[in-house]
């Protein structure tokens, strides 16, 4: 089972087990015992959130809440002590206070809550000062069709657990106790392989077929240095930004495209994951290496070769999901990636990406950017703490 969890701190852990009773789950030959997801629980405390380096869950909704008008600095701290108060109750296993369903509490499957301040939090709480000078509004790009039902927002709480059960519930209890703070501007839900579908350690694969996340930095140093801010005040160190970015993917107009030209549209292969010049998904792409014709065997307009970055300081982390909404009448899809990308600094990192994405990437030709919001993710808290303590307190 993939149950592995990844601390804070960068060091990799398995998940640890909440209270559990029943019998253990078998294979499907019904021999060997199978320890089950439900239990396996993720730290909460900790210098940094949970939920960015953490091994990604298969299931995750994505809220983005407006502050209510007269949300000032002291109601965001009442809000984020009791958010928080929920999160590390539900993420260890243990219904939230006043939990209307205590029994769906029980069983985290390994549930996160990452929280991200949009601009308009730094605003309403007189704190501008403290956010983070890449958290802003990004440039528009020529590709862009964004939608304002998918954009912007001032608070985001990132929930992710093995199970979709834990994750409505623990988006119902973090909703409910935001009512008097704010409304709901929109949700995000998406999803990835389940635990135990594939061994662990695989990368993940998208709605086009493609495995997505092959060139993430690894965790340990490399993750750490492009995620988490290293140095600064409080509030700023261990903190990292989120681009959230929906991406409508054209299944349709894919469909149309043979292997071969969907192989060159990204600079893999759709198999293995490997890159055009190598065998193996983890072979180093050589981008320079030419082919009878004389032209480079991976195309230099491929969305590999337009996003790739060599110096760790300057990746990024995509921590995707897949979304699939209703087809339409006719049974067109409505499928894409909810683009979820952590990075210590936006302007360094993101954005001359995707920059060279917008001017020219072989794969705009299927897919469209339709809603696009920016947050500020802050440091960890600790026992008694509160996420946003060091903002806010
Ligand atoms: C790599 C798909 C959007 C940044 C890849 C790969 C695939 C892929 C299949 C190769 C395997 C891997 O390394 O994961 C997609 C799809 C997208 C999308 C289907 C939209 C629906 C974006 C966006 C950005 C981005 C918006 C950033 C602005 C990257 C980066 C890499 C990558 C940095 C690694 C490049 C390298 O160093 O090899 N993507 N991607 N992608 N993508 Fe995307």
């Amino acid at each position: 089972l993939a149950a592995g969890g990844v601390l804070a701190g960068g060091a990799a852990v398995v998940a640890t087990r909440a209270g559990q009773t029943g019998p253990p789950s078998v294979d499907a030959a019904g021999t060997t015992p199978v320890a089950s997801v439900g239990g396996l629980v993720e730290p909460f405390y900790g210098v940094r959130q949970a939920g960015i380096a953490t091994e990604p869950q298969a299931h995750g909704s994505f809220v983005a809440l407006t502050l209510r008008a007269g949300t000032d600095r002291a109601a965001l701290g009442r809000w984020l002590r009791l958010l928080t108060d929920d999160a590390a109750r539900l993420t260890q296993g243990r219904p939230a206070l006043a939990d209307t369903e205590a029994e769906l509490g029980l069983l985290p499957a390994r549930l996160t809550v990452t929280f991200g301040f949009g601009p308009g939090l730094y605003r309403a709480g007189g704190v501008d000062d403290r956010r983070p000078a890449s958290v802003a509004d990004l440039p528009s790009f020529r590709i862009d069709r964004l939608q304002p039902a998918w954009s912007g927002g001032d608070l985001l709480l990132q929930i992710c657990a093995d199970d979709a059960i834990s994750v409505a519930h623990a988006q119902r209890v973090l909703i409910k106790d935001s009512r008097p703070f704010a409304t709901v501007r929109w949700v995000q839900q998406g999803f990835r392989r389940s635990p135990g579908v594939e061994p662990g350690g695989h990368t993940q694969r998208n709605l086009f077929g493609q495995l997505d996340g092959t060139a993430n930095p690894q965790p340990g140093v490399a993750m750490d240095t492009a995620v988490f801010v290293a140095d600064g005040p409080a509030w700023l160190r261990d903190s990292t930004t989120l681009v959230l970015r929906r991406i409508s993917m054209n299944l349709e107009t894919w469909d149309l495209l043979g292997r071969t030209d969907r192989e060159l549209a990204v600079g893999r292969r759709l198999a293995t994951g490997a890159p055009l010049t190598g065998t193996a998904e983890h072979d180093e792409p050589d981008f320079a290496a030419t082919g009878p014709d004389g032209l480079t065997v991976i195309p230099d307009f491929s969305h590999m070769t337009r996003a790739h970055v060599t110096d760790d300081r300057y990746k990024i982390l995509r921590r995707p999901y897949n979304y699939d909404g209703a087809p339409t009448a006719e049974g067109h899809a409505d499928s894409g990636l909810i683009f979820a990308s952590y990075q210590a600094d936006i302007t360094r990192q993101f954005l001359p990406i995707q920059r060279r994405l917008a001017d020219r990437d072989l794969l705009n030709e299927w897919t469209t950017p339709i809603g696009s919001a920016v947050f500020a993710v802050p440091p960890g808290c600790q026992p008694g703490g509160w996420i946003g303590e060091q903002v806010l307190g």
